[in-house]
């Protein structure tokens, strides 16, 4: 009999009424208001959305897999929270972020505690043949972002980063998870290891071209859209593949105005943000932005190619990520 899927925007629908009434509030207030608060803003759900669409791509009753697939947004949020403190970042999904509208402590303490519950709701009715895979691709993608963030930050207050050590960042903080939801999504379906490797490595692809995007839109993006304000990338100074790539094509005028702007310790963002927008225009970075994305995203298309289920099946997940590609929020 062949494979019932269910429609991507009705399962969308679902996975975002069920995270909405997940039963988060209990006292403390003080710390469960603030992850309700977060959870309730919604956001794409993109994660959910990829591990329900691989399991989908190997059995029908997704329903099985909610709390797994909440699990991992319940993760993705956590990290959003402590992320927002690190990047100085007043708004998320066009509302003030946890550390603005609450303080900072409580950034930092309801982000941990979200991080437990996503461990509870990855092992919630896990069934126990998964467990041991499951808990094994979390655990190690939870680690691999915090080693991601970590050389973001770090990264911030270097001037000799690479596209090659930017990418291995990028990978880590987020291609990784979104890899992770599809490894995950497989292993519950009862993919093979050769699939469910196969739809991990489109994760990485697809992660690379969405980080790269996000940097894109913190430049170029509408922020009524996008949800978070613009710039916040450039005044922090982080190493992203427009600033290297501006820094490798950029005459030698504008690349010292460039290092000027980033040593530049008292000055009006506004300002800050202008002069480096006009210099990546100059140097065509639109462009260059848009060819890497590309690149990642054809790769990805073609290991999904070689995952072994009927190419039919496939289309729901092809579709979902091209809508990714050239998304504005
Ligand atoms: C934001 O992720 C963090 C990045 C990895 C760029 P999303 O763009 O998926 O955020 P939401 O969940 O949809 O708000
Ligand atoms: C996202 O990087 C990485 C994680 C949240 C782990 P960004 O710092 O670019 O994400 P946004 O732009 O704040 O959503
Ligand atoms: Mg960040
Ligand atoms: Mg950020
Ligand atoms: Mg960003």
């Amino acid at each position: 009999m062949a494979m019932k899927q269910e429609n991507t925007e009705q399962l969308l629908k679902r996975i975002h009424s069920y995270i909405e009434n997940l039963p988060y509030m209990r006292e403390p207030e003080g710390l469960y208001e603030p992850i309700e608060y977060v959870l309730g803003l919604g956001g794409k759900r993109l994660r959910p959305m990829l591990m329900l669409l691989a399991y989908n791509l190997y059995k029908e009753d997704v329903e099985r897999i909610f709390p797994q697939a909440a699990g991992i947004e319940t993760y993705h949020n956590f990290t959003l929270l402590h992320d927002d403190l690190m990047d100085k970042a007043d708004m998320r999904r066009n509302k003030p972020t946890v550390h603005k509208k609450w303080n900072e402590n409580t950034a930092i303490l309801s982000g941990d505690a979200m991080l437990i519950l996503a461990y509870q709701f990855m092992m919630k009715d896990c069934p126990v043949e998964c467990m041991k895979d499951v808990m094994d691709v979390f655990g190690r993608t939870a680690l691999e972002v915090c080693e991601g963030q970590q050389w973001d930050m770090e990264f911030e207050t270097r001037s000799d980063v690479t596209v090659d050590e930017y990418i291995g960042m990028i990978r880590l903080k987020t291609s990784v998870l979104l890899a992770g939801a599809l490894k995950i999504g497989a292993v519950l379906g009862g993919a093979s290891e050769k699939d469910a490797q196969l739809l991990y490595e489109f994760g990485i692809r697809m992660g690379l071209a969405f980080q790269l995007q996000d940097d894109y839109l913190d430049v170029y993006g509408d922020p009524d859209v996008f949800g978070k304000k613009i710039g916040g990338d450039i005044l922090c100074n982080k190493k992203t593949f427009m600033l290297i790539t501006a820094f490798a094509h950029a005459g030698e005028a504008d690349r010292k105005e460039l290092q000027a702007w980033i040593d530049a310790t008292d000055f009006v963002p506004e300002e800050k943000i202008a002069a480096v927008v006009s210099i990546y225009d100059k140097v065509g970075i639109a462009d260059l932005c848009r060819q890497k994305i590309n690149g990642y995203y054809e790769e990805g298309l073609r290991l999904l190619d070689e995952v072994s289920v009927a190419s039919s099946l496939k289309e729901n997940l092809r579709e979902f990520v091209c809508a990714l590609m050239d998304r504005k929020l």
